[in-house]
């Protein structure tokens, strides 16, 4: 229950603070959280891709919360894999940063895609893999704020694709 409160308030809190805009190197970010999300694997051995990304402009403060959640969540959906293997990566495109984030984990079923971003909708057990389902809700939030879009791609037991994109002209 108290996390669920701190998720809430921490999610709010999300879409009220003032944007803080400004350029810098999204790999900086994305090894950052990738060593402190590596510091809480309790010696799972997971195999990690990372492209080289691109110079964003965006609020680093809340980007940093959304590759929390999402390679929190890359992280915890590959529980079962004796090998997890965690990709991130860029798409091409002419106006757009498209970043992807993606998993051989347990996958979900592409007919609930359209839950996956609203607030407490969860796929998977409670009693499988933990969780309040405000994460992704809170990513899409910031992604949104700062004029971006989300989305995903998944197949049942075939691993997840998490992507979002911001605009390059964001200023
Ligand atoms: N990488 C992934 N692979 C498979 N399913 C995923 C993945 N990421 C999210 N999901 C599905 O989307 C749901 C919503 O994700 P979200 O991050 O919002 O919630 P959560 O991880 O369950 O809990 P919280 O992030 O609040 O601790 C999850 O419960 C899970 O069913
Ligand atoms: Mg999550």
């Amino acid at each position: 229950m108290e996390l669920l409160v701190h998720d809430l308030l921490h999610f709010s809190r999300t879409s009220r603070t003032e944007l803080r805009l400004r350029q810098f190197q999204l790999g900086d970010l994305v090894e950052e959280v990738k060593q402190s999300v590596q510091s809480e694997l309790n010696g799972r051995v997971i195999n990690w891709k990372v492209h080289s990304l691109p110079e964003v402009r965006g609020d680093p403060a809340l980007l940093r919360v959304v590759f929390n959640n999402l390679l929190g969540n890359a992280v915890k959906y590959t529980r079962p894999r004796k090998t997890a293997s965690i990709e991130i990566g860029t798409c091409p495109s002419e106006r757009e940063h498209i970043i992807f984030i993606r998993d051989n984990g347990v996958g979900f079923d592409m007919q609930y895609v359209g839950k996956l971003f609203g607030v407490f909708q969860r796929l998977h057990h409670v009693e499988e893999f933990e969780g309040t389902g405000i994460g992704l809700a809170t990513v899409q939030r910031i992604i949104v704020r700062q004029g971006g879009r989300v989305w995903a791609e998944g197949k049942e037991n075939e691993g997840a694709t998490f992507y979002f994109a911001l605009p390059k002209e964001n200023g």
